[in-house]
C-alpha cells in the first residue's frame, strides 16, 4: 500500500517550501514507517535549501524528529510498531571498517530506506539526511529508529535526532570534556548551546560562549555558559585567552564552520588541547593555516559527526538526565509551529531569533 500524506519539499534552488502531497510506501525488508509527531527546523535543512549539500533536488526536508512506529518490514526485530521512536541519521552497519574494530560512532557505511518516497507524479525525492519528517509519514531504515520513553515530550526529545545531539556530542564524545575542563563554543545557535550544555554536564569549570549575536549569548549563559564573550565587539582569541590564564581552554569547538571560526578555535586553544569541528563547511571553503603552528600547538583537531553519538547508547541516557531535570532540553525549544510555518522559520533562524522552532505535526 502507498500512503498519500502532506509534506514540506523544496523543489528547487532557493525555491521556498511549498506543501505537496507525497506518495510513502510501506515498509520493506529493513525499513519501518513512522508517523510523525514532531519534527525541529535545523540549520542543515536551510544547506538543503540553499543547495549547499548537494544537487538533488526535489528535496523532503526534516531530520529532527520523534514518531510513533506504524509499520516495520518482515525482518525488523529492533523496533516494533506502536514504539515511540526518535530518528537518527547514522544508522550503523555493523560490518564496514569502523564497526569491526568497535567504532561503530564512525560507521563508514550507514544506511538509510532502500525505496523511494515520492510527489504524486512519481519524481523521486531525496529525503534530508535520509529522514524527510517534515511530513506526515515517512520511511526509514529501521536502524534509523531509537525506541525511547514514550512519556517524554516529543518536541523536546526529537531534537536529539540532530542539533542537541550533535552539539553535546561534540563536547562530550568528540572533545572528550573532563572535570575541571576549561571550554570554549564558537557559534551559540541550537547546535551551540548544546555544546554549552555538554560541556557543563560533563563537569567542565569554564565554558566560554562565543557568539556576534548578543541574544545567544543569553541563552547560552542560561543552559551553562559561566562566560561570554560577543565576538562582533572583541578579539574572541584575546578574549578566550584572558579568560583561561592567558593559555587558552583545554577544548574549543567551532559549532559555526567557517575558515575563520575554525581559525579562532584553533588559536584560542590551549597547548595540546582539542579543537572540534561540528559546524559544517559549504564547499567552495578552504583553510589556510602555518604548518609550524599545527606541530607547535599539538593536541587534536577533530571533526564531530553528528556528535560521535551511538543513538541506542546517547539518546535514552540524555532522555534519562533531561526526566532527572539535569539536561534542560525544554529551553531548546523556542516555539511550536506548524508544517506551513517552515519558510518563517527559516526566517527566524537566519535572524537569529530562536533556538529551535518545533514543526508539530
Ligand atoms: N556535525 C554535525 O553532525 C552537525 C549536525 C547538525 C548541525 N550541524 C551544523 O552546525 C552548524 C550550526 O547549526 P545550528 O543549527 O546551531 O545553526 P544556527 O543558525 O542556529 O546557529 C549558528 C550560530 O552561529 C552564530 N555565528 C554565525 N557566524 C558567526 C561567527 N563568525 N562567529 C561567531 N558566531 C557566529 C550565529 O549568530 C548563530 O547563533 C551548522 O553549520 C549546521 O549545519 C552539524
Ligand atoms: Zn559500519
Ligand atoms: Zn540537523
Amino acid at each position: 500500500m502507498v500512503h498519500k500524506v502532506k509534506a514540506a519539499v523544496v523543489r528547487t534552488k532557493n525555491a521556498d517550501v511549498t506543501l505537496e502531497t507525497i506518495l510513502v510506501p510501506d515498509p520493506g525488508p529493513g525499513e519501518a514507517l513512522v508517523d510523525i509527531l514532531t519534527c525541529g527546523v535545523c540549520h542543515t535543512d536551510l544547506h538543503y535549501k540553499q543547495g549547499a549539500i548537494n544537487d538533488d533536488f526535489p528535496f523532503l526536508l526534516g531530520h529532527e524528529a520523534t514518531g510513533v512506529v506504524s509499520a516495520v518490514g518482515p525482518d525488523v526485530t529492533e523496533v516494533a510498531p506502536g514504539d515511540r521512536v526518535v530518528l537518527n541519521w547514522r544508522a550503523v552497519c555493523g560490518e564496514c571498517r569502523a564497526c569491526r574494530r568497535g567504532q561503530p560512532q564512525y560507521c563508514f557505511n550507514t544506511h538509510n530506506a532502500t525505496q523511494k518516497m515520492t510527489l504524486e507524479d512519481g519524481t523521486e525525492l531525496t529525503a534530508a539526511l535520509g529522514i524527510g519528517a517534515f511530513a506526515e509519514k515517512t520511511l526509514v531504515a529501521a536502524g534509523q529508529c531509537t525506541k525511547v520513553d514514550p512519556d517524554a515530550d516529543p518536541a523536546a526529545v526529537g531534537l536529539l535526532g540532530c542539533g542537541v545531539m550533535a552539539g553535546i556530542g561534540a563536547a562530550i564524545n568528540t572533545g572528550n570534556v573532563q572535570r575541571g575542563d576549561s571550554v570554549a563554543v564558537i557559534g551559540c545557535g541550537g547546535v551551540g548551546v548544546a555544546a554549552v550544555a555538554g560541556a557543563a554536564l560533563a563537569g567542565a569549570t569554564t565554558v566560554i560562549a562565543v557568539d556576534i549575536d548578543a541574544k545567544k549569548l543569553q541563552r547560552a549563559k542560561e543552559l551553562g555558559a559561566t562566560h561570554t564573550v560577543d565576538s562582533s565587539a572583541v578579539d574572541p582569541v584575546e578574549a578566550i585567552r584572558e579568560l583561561t590564564g592567558g593559555f587558552g581552554a583545554d577544548v574549543v569547538i567551532d559549532a559555526v564552520g567557517r575558515p575563520e571560526t575554525y581559525k579562532q578555535a584553533f588559536y584560542a586553544r590551549d597547548l595540546a588541547g582539542t579543537v572540534v569541528l561540528v559546524g559544517v563547511p559549504s564547499p567552495e571553503m578552504t583553510l589556510e593555516l602555518p604548518l609550524l603552528d599545527v606541530f607547535g600547538r599539538g593536541g587534536s583537531l577533530k571533526s564531530s559527526w553528528y556528535g560521535d553519538c551511538l543513538p541506542s547508547r546517547d539518546f535514552p541516557t540524555l532522555i534519562s538526565l533531561y526526566r532527572q531535570g539535569k539536561l534542560d532540553l525544554d529551553a531548546f525549544v523556542t516555539e511550536r509551529i506548524t508544517i506551513e510555518q517552515i519558510e518563517e522559520a527559516f526566517s527566524k533562524m537566519h535572524a537569529g531569533a530562536v533556538l529551535r522552532s518545533v514543526v508539530e505535526l
